[in-house]
């Protein structure tokens, strides 16, 4: 009968100690392998490759870390500690990463033929962002949507057109700051101004700035969701076992939000399909034009529109605040641009965007901002390789992640006299910053280099132009405290108070 009894227990007993032992076992292994992987320079991602300096982070998550808060800072200061400026291994979970702060690697990796492909993160991949020119992988579908892009939306013709449309939105900034005069929180007014430029070149609608149309509130707020989404480290994209818990909500977010903006550029394209009127020249007409082989579907079509008006809207409201904290923080610099305006252009008729070839200091100070607060110190969007390559020499493996830490570049002072002064003189002899130049290259280099260059400089400097032409600029507690999101940002606000230079018989409005 005890012994029946005994059984009874000792069975399951055992069979438990068995599969805890077994689990206890595997566990072990599983840690001891983390920790063989975590030993190696650069961190777990990068065991059995080539030994590239660079710190291993913590195991498992390797240096997640550094890609939390102003990750180009710190990217910096551990390429510093690891004597690796011009290339530097780190892992973020099992993502295999390379970074440089240095422009010889730089042009290395941007122009080459093989970091041509961009990493694309679980967001970008909902949002349907791998259907438009940005995270389109390298290949014939993203090179038909480049020279579609270059030839009705970024073309001399094209910017020429567009022209007098910047000019109605920089009346309307200017007409607005006249009636406030004091307290502008300027981010909210280019904001705005820059989402309705880029929505008349786009969808071909007028808005004026102060409108409060439901359409455009609707597309202001979706376009915010997708920049925090999309501007936000998603760990799921590095450590794939968290992928079933969607620990940030990413997954959840980006799901409410696409049929959202399908809808909503559904319905632009479906409108633009029924009209039989006059058809302006506006991009949805472009894509909805296209013949044979480049005729594109109805949902790449609302990628590649919705793309557009995502891309064009931040970086120029992010760049012209930067430029306007600065001029507020520099009235010299600001005077001595007014001074030129005034001999080059005059009081008395408004600029046109043709002068701005015609100034030196106003494009000078623009390149010193660029210079200071990148919008994209790493170049916003990274790189990956599509084939094994070397890389200063170490070899690098396809599927490689690539960054650029061109905030770390701009601020060397092996490249720069005295790199944190602000100095605009500095740039007062000619300096492209379209990409032939490592040393300052906002916009990226070679292949993938940002294709709304010359758009973006143009509007920015015409804009800063009109309002320097306008008002003298004036600040109180300007604050240049970054905050790096899918741009690096001003963290605070800037809060302008403007002072009307030209009376107002002499007022274009
Ligand atoms: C004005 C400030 C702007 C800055 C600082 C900027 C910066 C950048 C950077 C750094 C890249 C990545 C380049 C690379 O990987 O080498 C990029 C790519 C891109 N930008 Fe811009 N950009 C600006 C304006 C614009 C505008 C106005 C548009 C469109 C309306 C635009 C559309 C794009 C697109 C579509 C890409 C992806 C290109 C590709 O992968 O082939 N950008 N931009």
């Amino acid at each position: 009968m005890t012994s029946d009894t005994e059984t009874l227990w000792l069975f399951p007993l055992l069979s438990k100690c068995t599969s805890l032992a077994f689990f206890s076992f595997f566990f072990l292994l599983f840690l001891l392998k983390s920790i063989f992987l975590w030993s190696h320079p650069g961190g777990p991602a990068w065991a059995n490759h080539n030994v590239i300096p660079g710190p291993r982070g913590l195991p498992f998550i390797g240096s997640m870390l550094l890609m939390t808060g102003l990750a180009h800072r710190k990217i910096a200061a551990s390429a510093q500690a690891y004597g690796a400026k011009r290339l530097m291994a780190f892992s973020l979970g099992q993502t295999r990463v390379i970074v440089t702060c240095h422009p010889d690697v730089a042009k290395e990796i941007l122009n080459g033929s093989t970091f041509v492909d961009r990493p694309v993160k679980e967001s970008a991949r909902i949002l349907m962002f791998d259907r438009a020119i940005g995270f389109a992988p390298y290949g014939a579908y993203w090179r038909t949507l480049r020279r579609i892009a270059a030839m009705h939306l970024f073309c001399p013709k094209q910017m020429k057109a567009s022209e007098r449309q910047r000019k109605v939105i920089s009346d309307e900034m200017v007409e607005i700051m006249h009636r406030k005069r004091e307290s502008i929180c300027v981010r909210d007014l280019i904001r705005r101004a820059s989402l309705c430029n880029m929505i008349w070149s786009v969808f071909g609608r007028k808005y004026r700035l102060d409108s409060n149309d439901v359409q455009l509130l609707e597309l202001r707020k979706l376009v915010d969701e997708g920049y925090e989404v999309l501007g936000t480290c998603n760990w799921t994209d590095h450590l794939p076992w968290l992928a079933e818990f969607d620990p940030q909500g990413i997954r959840f977010r980006c799901s409410n939000l696409l049929p959202k903006v399908k809808r909503f550029v559904n319905r632009i394209i479906q409108e633009h399909r029924a009209q039989t009127s006059e058809v302006s020249a506006d991009f949805t007409h472009v894509l909805l034009s296209l013949q044979g082989s480049d005729r594109l579907s109805d949902s790449d079509m609302i990628a590649v529109l919705w793309e557009m008006i995502f891309r064009g809207t931040d970086t120029v409201a992010v760049m012209m605040e930067w430029i306007l904290a600065r001029l507020v923080l520099h009235p010299d610099v600001q005077s001595r641009i007014q001074e030129e305006l005034d001999r080059v252009v005059g009081r008395y008729r408004p600029i046109r965007e043709s002068d701005i070839a015609n100034l030196v200091h106003l494009p000078a100070l623009v390149k010193e901002v660029l210079r200071l607060h990148p919008p994209g110190p790493l170049l916003s969007w990274a790189r990956m390789a599509i084939s094994d390559t070397t890389v200063d020499g170490h070899h690098v493996a396809a599927g490689t992640t690539a960054m650029v830490n061109m905030w770390a570049i701009s601020r060397d002072p092996h490249l720069w006299k005295e790199p944190s002064e602000f100095r605009s003189e500095r740039f007062a002899k000619d300096f492209s910053v379209m990409g032939s130049d490592l040393r300052l290259a906002p916009f990226g280099s070679g292949r993938r280099s940002c294709p709304g260059k010359n758009l973006g400089l143009t509007t920015v400097s015409f804009w800063v132009a009109s309002l320097l032409q306008e008002f003298e600029l004036d600040g109180n507690n300007v604050d240049l405290t970054e905050v790096l999101k899918l741009s690096c940002e001003m963290a605070n606000p800037l809060i302008l108070n403007v002072r009307p230079r030209r009376t107002s018989t002499t007022s274009f409005l």
